[in-house]
């Protein structure tokens, strides 16, 4: 007796990246233009997205791969990622919210304009660009939007305040987006890594030499378990075993020990 197919998991035509020249994004273009997938590339360093696009057309003859410059804590830089996946001529199905980055010290001595621009990057441009994204996908009944978050966005985090909160809010918003979007053929994935290897830690001025080697994961193995999700149109995704664990043991702690934990692993970052 013939055994059914499994059903094939969503295939995706183009997907839009923020954050696709470096980390967690450049790892996640290069898995989805291994696939065959479109990709247009966002991201502010224009000579970086520049050089993997020229990369991957070279190694992926049939794909084709977009350079989109923008500084996502610029609005007008950021009306044009809206504008292009508001392009019914080119329809976008899966846009990856990563773009993102960390400050670290005393809330009370950081730049706030710098910490401005954290919001604006990590919470504001993910809400523009997920709400310019679903507005073609209800129509089209299908897509997938993901958004990356953090373990850090999971409880309050003395010594880099702004970017937990900003985590917490992107962990929140697209866990009740997702739940909106039930039986549309959308959906919206919000993934919570842990520490990851990518040059996320130098450009927020840690070090992160205290954190043991078992607690890393590469952006590799954090961007194929995101797109594992995102396919599968799982709402919620800690990547990795150890997060996992984590996550589920700090559950029932109270969250003044975890304040006061998270405040002195700061200080050793
Ligand atoms: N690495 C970790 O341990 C970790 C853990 C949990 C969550 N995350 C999250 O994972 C996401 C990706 O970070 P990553 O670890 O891959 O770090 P990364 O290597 O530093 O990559 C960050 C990406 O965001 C882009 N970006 C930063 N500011 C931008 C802006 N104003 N406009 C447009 N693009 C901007 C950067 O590109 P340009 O500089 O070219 O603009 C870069 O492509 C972030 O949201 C981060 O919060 C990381």
């Amino acid at each position: 007796m013939d055994v059914p197919a499994a059903p094939s998991p969503p295939r995706w035509h183009r997907a839009l990246v923020t954050g696709a020249s470096s980390g967690i994004g450049e790892a996640m273009v290069r898995r989805l233009a291994a696939d065959g997938v479109h990709v247009v590339l966002v991201a502010r360093d224009k000579a970086r997205l520049d050089a993997l696009a020229g990369e991957l057309t070279g190694a992926h003859p049939g794909v084709e791969v977009e350079v989109l410059a923008a500084d996502l804590a610029d609005a007008v830089a950021l009306g044009t990622v809206e504008a292009r996946l508001a392009d019914v001529d080119s329809p976008v199905d899966l846009v990856v919210n990563n773009a993102g980055f960390g400050t670290y010290g005393q809330f009370a001595d950081l730049d706030i304009d710098v910490e401005q621009r954290e919001v604006a990057v990590n919470v504001t441009a993910v809400v523009r660009l997920t709400h310019a994204a679903l507005g073609g996908m209800l129509a089209r009944g299908h897509g997938a939007v993901l958004n990356v978050s953090s373990v850090a966005g999971l409880q309050a985090t003395p010594g880099n305040a702004t970017y937990g909160a900003t985590k917490a809010f992107v962990a929140s918003f697209g866990e009740a987006v997702s739940g909106e979007l039930a039986g549309t053929g959308v959906t919206l994935t919000t993934v919570l890594p842990g520490f990851t290897r990518t040059e996320f830690q130098e450009r927020a001025g840690i070090a992160g030499r205290q954190i043991p080697g078992p607690a890393w994961m590469s952006a590799d193995d954090v961007a194929a378990q995101s797109l594992d999700a995102a396919r599968a149109g799982k709402p919620w995704l800690v990547p990795g075993i150890l997060n996992k664990a984590l996550v589920v043991v700090a559950g029932p702690v109270p969250r003044s020990l975890k304040r006061r934990v998270a405040a002195k692993a700061s200080k050793r970052m």
